[in-house]
């Protein structure tokens, strides 16, 4: 479980990034961040791992404050996708995967078995292993980085926007795959969007936030899409242009906007729909 704890983030030039925020995301959930460009998804992202420290509040991962632990160790104990993608450049793609557990102190030989066997998991060819970044399509780098993000098999998954960069179809690609995952991996995941339906998609609980972090909403991607606590929530996820409504369809909810087209699953089926 992670816990923030009136966290306060003031940046040197006077930036107020984060404004008094509180959150518990569960163990073993996916609670997902939503808001527009600047409103201080990363920068709460990157408390968790000690990237930032919040100028007041706190953090802490199973009741530890995360202030009392050693940066380096509480990062490489933390997969976190980053926003940019993150590889290195200069390393071939079995190397990026490896980095974390080298680190740890593995052995070359185990920790390129495990590379070998996080290709298989995130469906990336072997042949793709000894390549280098620049030699992949964005859909495979991104692969990459969930990849190397799972290779010391992490509790806690940080994911900043990880499918930004890919185009529609490979990014519905990449987030059904990571519900496949996510159902044997159970992992504990804060993840980054500000792409609305991918939200829904992915999250146990969504928070819509406004500028300095300020939560306008927290609930269940059921609860936000049928019940807008006002105007911002309502414009952000675009139900009043959508009419958005819910329907039971082969035992399932789905939610279906104004012209009948599907616009998602409600994540309370996600079990039953495998
Ligand atoms: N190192 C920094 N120094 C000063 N201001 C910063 C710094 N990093 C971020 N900020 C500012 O803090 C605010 C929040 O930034 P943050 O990167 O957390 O937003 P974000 O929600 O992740 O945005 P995006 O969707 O564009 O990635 C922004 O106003 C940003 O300009
Ligand atoms: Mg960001």
């Amino acid at each position: 479980m992670i816990r923030f704890d009136h966290v306060h983030k003031e940046y040197p030039d006077g930036t107020i990034a984060v404004d008094d925020f509180t959150l518990e995301v569960p163990s073993h959930e996916v609670v997902v961040l939503l808001g527009s460009s600047g409103c201080g998804k990363t920068t709460l992202m990157r408390m968790v791992n000690r990237m930032v420290d919040p100028s007041s509040g706190s953090v802490s991962i199973d009741g530890d404050d995360v202030a009392h632990s050693d940066p380096v160790k509480l990062r490489r104990s933390i997969g976190y996708v980053m926003q940019s993608g993150g590889l290195l450049p200069h390393r071939t793609v079995v190397d990026n995967i490896a980095t974390v557990p080298l680190l740890l102190g593995a052995t070359r030989r185990s920790a390129h078995a495990r590379a070998s066997e996080l290709l298989d998991l995130v469906g990336l060819e072997q042949s793709v292993a000894k390549r280098y970044p620049s030699q992949l399509s964005g859909g495979q780098r991104q692969r990459i980085g969930v990849a190397r993000a799972l290779a010391s098999d992490p509790n806690i998954l940080l994911m900043d926007e990880p499918f930004g960069a890919v185009d529609p179809v490979v990014r519905a690609e990449l987030q059904r795959e990571l519900l496949h995952l996510q159902n044997e991996l159970a992992k504990t995941i804060l993840f980054v969007t500000h792409d609305v339906d991918e939200a829904f998609l992915l999250g146990q609980q969504v928070l819509v936030l406004r500028t300095g972090a300020e939560v306008a909403q927290h609930g269940s991607p059921a609860n936000i899409l049928l019940d807008p606590a006002d105007d911002f929530v309502a414009n952000f996820i675009g139900g009043p242009r959508r009419h958005l409504r819910t329907e039971m369809r082969d035992g399932r909810h789905i939610v279906v906007d104004a012209a009948g087209h599907v616009t998602g699953v409600l994540q309370d089926d996600r079990g039953a729909a495998g």
